[in-house]
Order: structure tokens, then sequence, then C-alpha cells
């Protein structure tokens, strides 16, 4: 088991939650935190009784950022050698779905971190923004490349060369979250579709996050390709028997993830 410093995490059954914890500097990520995160995304990936993972915030904001501080110093040299971003490429290949739970803040690197999760609901009130431009610098951590590829070209400039803040509603109204809801009810919210998805069989949702991120890189008939071996690939499971027996003899069905 691991020990960290800037983040908290607990298991609930079959839901695995993520906390960042640096809440007086309103989480803004350092690079030992962002380690943290993945390292622990990682260990919940292989878990087998884990089937979801909830990324959250302690205090009144997900994330206001990178830590500014820690940047300050900064040279090309010093973050080649780095590899600043090498942590951040991690996070692509975590195979279960994550959700992110967000409210306050979710700035900079906070917002390139929620645009690594696969569902976001956020609380009303939750400002997003990309404020790089006005320090003199641009996202690097996938911002301009994953908000392009939900908002379309003409949006993601407005936004990322203003840095202008974006309301919740207004980011629902775009597709960047997929839910609004009170903010006393954000963890109850969450959990609640976190539940409602560790119910499904966990293979399927495996390979259906596997396919869709492919359709946001491939062309249509690589992607169909693509989405056929993992549909063939399900047949090899234990849970597709399942299912489909559960249909046919009309009873709830058990799955196992196998
Ligand atoms: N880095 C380091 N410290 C930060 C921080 C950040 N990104 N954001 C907030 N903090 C710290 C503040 O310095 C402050 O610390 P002290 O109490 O020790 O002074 C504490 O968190 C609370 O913040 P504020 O007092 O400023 O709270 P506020 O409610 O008045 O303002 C805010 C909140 C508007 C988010 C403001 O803190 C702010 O503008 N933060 C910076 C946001 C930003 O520019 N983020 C982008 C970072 S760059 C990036 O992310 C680049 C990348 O892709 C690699």
């Amino acid at each position: 088991m691991y020990s960290f410093e800037f983040i908290e995490t607990t298991v609930k059954g079959n839901i695995a939650v993520i906390e960042l914890n640096r809440p007086r500097q309103l989480n803004s990520l350092n690079r030992k935190m962002v380690c943290e995160i993945v390292t622990a995304m990682e260990m919940f990936d292989r878990e087998e009784e884990v089937r979801i993972i909830v990324l959250t915030g302690k205090g009144r904001s997900f994330s206001a950022g990178a830590d500014i501080d820690e940047m300050t110093g900064d040279d090309p040299v010093s973050l080649e050698l780095l590899n600043q971003f090498a942590d951040w490429d991690r996070f692509t290949l975590i195979k279960k779905p994550i959700i992110g739970a967000v409210k306050g803040f979710v700035l900079g690197g906070g917002f390139e971190l929620a645009l690594c999760c696969d569902i976001l609901i956020a609380a009303s009130g939750t400002e997003f923004s990309f404020p790089e431009a006005g320090l003199g610098v641009m996202p690097g951590a996938g911002g301009t490349q994953r908000l392009t590829k939900l908002v379309g070209r003409t949006k993601a400039l407005e936004w990322l060369w203003t840095g202008e803040r974006i309301s919740a509603e207004t980011a629902l109204k775009h597709g960047v979250i997929n839910k609004v809801v009170a903010p006393e009810l954000l963890m109850e919210e969450t959990l609640k579709f976190a539940n409602r998805l560790a119910k499904q069989p966990p293979l399927s949702l495996r390979l259906i996050k596997d396919s869709v991120n492919k359709a946001v890189d491939y062309p249509l008939y690589e992607g169909m390709q693509y989405e056929r071996k993992n549909f063939y690939l399900l047949f090899a499971s234990q849970d597709q028997k399942e299912g489909m027996s559960a249909f046919v003899e009309k009873r709830r069905p058990d799955y196992q993830g196998k």
C-alpha cells in the first residue's frame, strides 16, 4: 500500500474515491501530487474489487491549477530533464471509468485534470477556466488538445485565448461536463451514478472506454475495425454468457468482471 502526502484515498464497495488534499492552496497541483493521483489511479485500476474511480477535491475548490510557486524557477532545460508532463501521459492508460466530481475553481492544470476524467459532475457555481495565457504561458498537460476535441476549434480558441471563466451551465451546454447538481448533493449524486455504473459488466465498460477513446483519434473506418475486435473479445467473457442467459431466463444478471 502506498502512503500519500497530497491526496487521500478510500474504497467503499466497488467505488474508490481519490481526494485532492491541499485545500489551503485550493488543491493547486505540485508535481508530487500529480504523481500521487495517477499512482493511486493505477493502483485502483489493478484492484479487482474496484470498478469505478471517483476523483474529487477537499475544501472549496477542485483545483486552482498547477502550483505556480513551483513553476516560477523553471526553464526549458529543467522542464525537459524533469520530463514535466510524463505523469500526465499515465492518465491516458487508466482502463476503468473515472468520474470527476468538481466544485469551486477548476482552473488551468485543474481543468486539464478534470478533462482526464471520463464523466464530469459539477456543483452549480463551479467556474472553469484556462488562465495560462494571462500568466504568459499556455496549457501543457493536454488542455489545448482535449478541450478542442470536446468543444471544437472555435470555442476552444475563445476560452484559451481569453481565459474567461466558464460557468457549470455553459460547460454543460458545450458538452464539457455531464451534469450540474446542487453543491450539497455533489458527492451523493456522484456516488449514485458511480454505483449505477458499478452494476454494469466491468469488461463492457472497459472496452467501451477503449473504443470511444479510439473514436476521438481514429478515422471512422479504422475505428470501426477496432470496435469490432473489442466486440468479439467480449464474447470470450463469462459476463457475456451471464448477461445473455439472465435475459433469456428473465432474471437479474450478476456480473463478476470476468
Ligand atoms: N498555485 C499556487 N498557489 C495557489 C494557486 C496556484 N495555482 N492557486 C491558489 N493558490 C494559493 C494562493 O496563493 C493562496 O495561498 P496563501 O493563502 O498562502 O496566499 C491560497 O491558494 C488561496 O488562494 P487565494 O487567497 O488567491 O483565494 P481567492 O479565493 O482569493 O482566489 C483564485 C482564488 C482566483 C483561484 C486565485 O487563487 C488564483 O487566481 N489562482 C491562480 C489560478 C491560476 O492561474 N491557475 C493556473 C495555473 S498555471 C497552470 O495550471 C499551467 C499548466 O497547465 C501547466
